[in-house]
C-alpha cells in the first residue's frame, strides 16, 4: 500500500477498502506513515466525507489499534455514557450512581478538561485521595463490588485515535462527522461496555452548533454502535448555556451532589434523568417509561446518593466531603458580576463562560497546566430570567486575584441582556435509538 495512492483515492471521493483502512491505521500507529501524509488524507476526508462502511471500518481499525477492555463478566449490565463535551457538564457524577443503584454496571474511563470544556476526572479529583489510575484488576474488582468505577483514559486504549486526534487538532480537521464519530466510538467500543448512551451537545459551547448537525453525528454514532453489537442510544441536548449554574471542578461536584439530594437545578436534573433512564433501559432491559420511574426512585429514595458515597470511598476519596460539602472550602478571592440594566437574560455564550472559568484557574490552557479545584463561576441568572440593575448575575471564584478583572469583562460580554422576555429554549432536542434510526 502506498499512502500517496490512498490520499489520491480519497481526493477523488472514492471509498477505501477494509484492507486499505486497516493497513493505514496500523502503519500510522507504528509511526510508519508521516504526519504530513496523514494530514493530507484527513483534509481529503474533511472535504469528501466517508461512506457509512468506511466510517465503521475506520472505527474498528482504531478500536483494535491498542488494548481493549473485557467486561463480559457483567453480561448485558455494563453501560457507558459519553458526552461530546460542554461547559458545566457534570452529568457523570449524577448519572453513574443512579444507574449503578438501579443495577447497571458503570465501569468507565473519562477525560480531563482541555480548553473551555471541563473533564470528569478533574472534577472527581476535587475529592482528596480519589484515585483516577487503577490497575485492571482493581478496576474490575471495584466494578464487581460497587457497580461503579470511573478512572482516567488509558493511553493504551485506541492509541491510533490519540495520535489522529492530536493531528486533527492542529490541522483544522476536527470538525468532520465521520472523523468525530469514529474517534468517539473507537474509544467507547474499546472500553468494552455492552450498552452506550451518548450525550451529543449542541450550541455555542459545543462542536456541533445546530440540532441538525448534532442529529447527523448522533445517528452516525448510534449506527456504528449498533453495527458492532452494542445497544446504543443518543440524546441531543442544548449547550447554548452551561448546564446547571456551576462551572469549575469542586463547584460542579457540589452541584452534582445537590441533584443527588433532590435539590439540584431543573435543567441539570432533567438531562441527568433522561440519560440515566436510557442507560437503565438498555442495561437492565426495561421499557423507557419504567426505567424513568426507576431513575426517579433512585434519586428520591437517597439510594443514588448512598451509591455515590460508596463509590467515592471505594476509590480512595474522602467521603466526609460527600456528607459535608463545606469541606471543599471556598476560593480566597471572589467577585460578584452585576446586571447593568433592568430586563431579561437573552443568551449566554457557554464557550466564553468556559474560557472565563479557565482564566480563573478552573481549566488548562495547555496539557501541563495544573488546575485549582475551587476556581470557577456560579452563574446565578440564566437565559429567560428577569433581572434588575445591580442584581448579581454571576460570582467568580479564584486564587488568582489578578485574573478577576479579565474574567469579569469576559462574563459581562458573555451574558447578553434584553428588554423583552425571550422565547424559552428547548433543553433536549431529540433522542435517537436503534429503533428510530
Ligand atoms: N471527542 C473525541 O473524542 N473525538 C472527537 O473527534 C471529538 C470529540
Amino acid at each position: 500500500m502506498r499512502m500517496y495512492d490512498l490520499i489520491e483515492k480519497k481526493k477523488r471521493g472514492e471509498a477505501l477498502s477494509r484492507e486499505e483502512i486497516f493497513e493505514m491505521i496500523t502503519l500510522y500507529t507504528k509511526g510508519e506513515i508521516p504526519d504530513y501524509q496523514m494530514s493530507a488524507f484527513l483534509m481529503a476526508v474533511y472535504f469528501r466525507g466517508m461512506t457509512k462502511e468506511e466510517t465503521a471500518l475506520l472505527t474498528e481499525a482504531m478500536e483494535h489499534s491498542g488494548d481493549t477492555v473485557d467486561l463480559s463478566l457483567f453480561g448485558t449490565r455494563s453501560v457507558d455514557k459519553h458526552s461530546t463535551g460542554g461547559v458545566g457538564d457534570k452529568t457523570t457524577p449524577v448519572v453513574a450512581p443512579i444507574v449503578a443503584a438501579a443495577g447497571g454496571v458503570v465501569a468507565k474511563m473519562s477525560g480531563r478538561g482541555l480548553g473551555h470544556t471541563g473533564g470528569t476526572v478533574d472534577k472527581l479529583e476535587s475529592f482528596p485521595g480519589y484515585r483516577t489510575a487503577l490497575s485492571p484488576a482493581e478496576f474490575t474488582a471495584q466494578a464487581e463490588q460497587c457497580g461503579l468505577v470511573v478512572i482516567g483514559q488509558s493511553a493504551d486504549l485506541a492509541p491510533a485515535d490519540k495520535k489522529l486526534y492530536a493531528l486533527r487538532d492542529v490541522t483544522a480537521t476536527v470538525n468532520s462527522i465521520p472523523l468525530i464519530a469514529s474517534s468517539i466510538m473507537s474509544k467507547k467500543l474499546a472500553a468494552g461496555t455492552r450498552s452506550i448512551v451518548l450525550d451529543v451537545k449542541c450550541g455555542n459551547g459545543a462542536f456541533m452548533r445546530t440540532p441538525e448537525e448534532a442529529k447527523t453525528l448522533a445517528r452516525a454514532m448510534v449506527e456504528i454502535g449498533t453495527a458492532n453489537g452494542r445497544r446504543t442510544a443518543a440524546v441531543i441536548t442544548n449547550m447554548n448555556r452551561p448546564l446547571g449554574h456551576a462551572i469549575g471542578n469542586s463547584l460542579e461536584i457540589c452541584e452534582a451532589m445537590d441533584v443527588l439530594r433532590g435539590k439540584g437545578p431543573e435543567d441539570l436534573t432533567e438531562v441527568c434523568l433522561t440519560l440515566a433512564s436510557l442507560m437503565i433501559s438498555l442495561s437492565c432491559n426495561k421499557e423507557l417509561a419504567e426505567a424513568r420511574r426507576t431513575a426517579e426512585d433512585m434519586l428520591e429514595s437517597g439510594k443514588a446518593l448512598s451509591k455515590f458515597e460508596e463509590w467515592i470511598a471505594a476509590q480512595g476519596g474522602d467521603a466526609r466531603y460527600v456528607r459535608d460539602p463545606s469541606l471543599f472550602g471556598r476560593a480566597t478571592h471572589t467577585r460578584d458580576v452585576l446586571a447593568e440594566q433592568d430586563g431579561f437574560i437573552l443568551s449566554t455564550n457557554a464557550e466564553a463562560l468556559g474560557t472565563a472559568a479557565l482564566i480563573l484557574g478552573a481549566g488548562r490552557a495547555t496539557k501541563e497546566d495544573t488546575i485549582d479545584p475551587r476556581a470557577g463561576i456560579i452563574l446565578h441568572k440564566k437565559p429567560g430570567d428577569a433581572i434588575q440593575k445591580g442584581d448579581v448575575i454571576a460570582t467568580l471564584y479564584t486564587e488568582r486575584e489578578s485574573a478577576l478583572d479579565t474574567a469579569e469583562k469576559a462574563v459581562t460580554a458573555a451574558v447578553v441582556q434584553t428588554d423583552k422576555a425571550p422565547d424559552p429554549e428547548q433543553l433536549i432536542f431529540d433522542v435517537i435509538t436503534e429503533a428510530t434510526l
